[in-house]
């Protein structure tokens, strides 16, 4: 570490609530070849949608140097995602430059695991060391209707044996749980990734973004997802890995972990130690910001790196935000930024 990162590490920011800054999530495109239903339907995200032009769009050198002055705040994790993180082209020598940062104890990917079979290899030869793959269903009919691009699930789960073979295991899986859509699901899906190589994850669909119509009626809370697998595979609660940690632990009696996350019915806010950045290099201190912080203006007007840390630093000790802890009727109105140019 250098005489500039040392400083700046002894005077990492706390926001309002007393959060450190631990996480950096950066979202390297706002494009996706699924329409998720929940995510970007198709009413909205069409044709005619317009994407983010090429300029708009941080280049690796920009991300590079975005995720060093956030390692010298105190991040130790980046995690990469999209849109579909490996709809961007040459990924890997994203990675490459990323694993280069010292301080930088953790690269993370999200993705849909449509492309893996052509990238798992390349992307662990860079030095991404940690993968989650999101999949709804096992359920060939219920997974296209959900991608509602008709992608078929065997494509994804060669994607994830062939992320296992490249040494990513235990790869996460992560499910989001819809009413009547997919909560059949869970069963067979807890019977599909049990065992050491994954942990898989349930997500409460939660009501990001102002397009998936979303209702608490549509949410299975996490409680009736743990009750439900009791009754098929018992399982015993674990500590966290990290305070902090957005799951809720658990390991089957038999062996292997799996997950809940509650964002909806149990709200983690407290320990909140994310920063996400947009594609076009927008700050965002909340999953369910409105707006964020022009970073990219800062970064292309030839400011310093010392300046740029001062703005994170000013923005992140301005941040209040505990959105899943306040969420109610007149919050789940306030517009908000779509969950596929945060990255989840
Ligand atoms: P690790 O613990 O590093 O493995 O990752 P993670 O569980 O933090 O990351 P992941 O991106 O897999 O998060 C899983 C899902 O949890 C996301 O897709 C979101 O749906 C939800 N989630 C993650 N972070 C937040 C958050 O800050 N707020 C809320 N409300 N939901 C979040
Ligand atoms: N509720 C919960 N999780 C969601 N994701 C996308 N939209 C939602 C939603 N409305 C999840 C995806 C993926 C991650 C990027 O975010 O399934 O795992
Ligand atoms: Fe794409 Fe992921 Fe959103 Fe689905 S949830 S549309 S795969 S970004
Ligand atoms: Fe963090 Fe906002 Fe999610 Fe709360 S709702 S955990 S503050 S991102």
């Amino acid at each position: 570490m250098d005489k500039y990162n040392a400083s700046a590490v002894t005077r990492a920011p706390l926001d309002r609530l007393g959060r450190p800054l631990r996480d950096l999530r950066l979202s390297v495109t706002d494009r996706c070849n699924f329409r998720c239903t929940y995510c970007m339907p198709r009413e909205v995200f069409g044709p005619d949608h317009a994407f983010l032009p090429k300029s708009d769009i941080l280049s690796f050198e920009e991300l590079s140097r975005l995720a060093r002055i956030f390692v010298a705040l105190g991040v130790e994790k980046v995690r990469l995602t999209g849109g579909e993180p490996l709809l961007r082209r040459e990924l890997p020598v994203l990675i490459s430059q990323l694993s280069a940062i010292d301080g930088l104890r953790d690269i993370a990917m999200t993705t849909n695991g449509s492309a893996l079979v052509q990238f798992a290899k390349p992307l662990h030869a860079a030095g991404l060391r940690r993968l989650t793959v999101s999949l709804d269903a096992l359920d060939d009919g219920i997974f296209r209707a959900m991608n509602d691009v008709d992608f078929p699930v065997h494509r994804v789960l060669a994607g994830i044996d062939a992320a296992v073979v490249a040494g990513f295991a235990p790869l996460k899986i992560n499910m989001v749980v819809k009413r009547s859509v997919n909560e059949d699901q869970i069963i067979p899906m807890a019977r599909r990734f049990r065992g050491p190589e994954f942990i898989l994850r349930f997500i409460e669909y939660m009501d990001v973004g102002n397009t998936n119509g979303w209702r608490m009626d549509d949410v299975v809370s996490a409680r009736e997802i743990i009750s439900r697998l009791q009754g098929v595979f018992p399982v015993d609660p674990v500590a966290p890995n990290y305070p902090g940690e957005v799951a809720r632990r658990y390991r089957h009696r038999d062996g292997g972990e799996i997950g809940v996350i509650a964002s909806v019915t149990q709200p983690f806010c407290r320990g909140c130690t994310r920063a996400r950045i947009s594609a076009d290099g927008h700050f965002y201190t909340c999953l369910f910001a409105s707006e964020g912080h022009d970073l990219r203006a800062l970064l292309r007007s030839g400011m310093r790196d010392e300046g740029i840390t001062q703005s994170i630093r000013a923005i992140w000790q301005g941040r209040g935000d505990r959105y899943s802890e306040l969420r109610s009727a007149a919050t789940i109105l306030q517009p908000k930024a779509e969950m596929s140019v945060l990255g989840g």
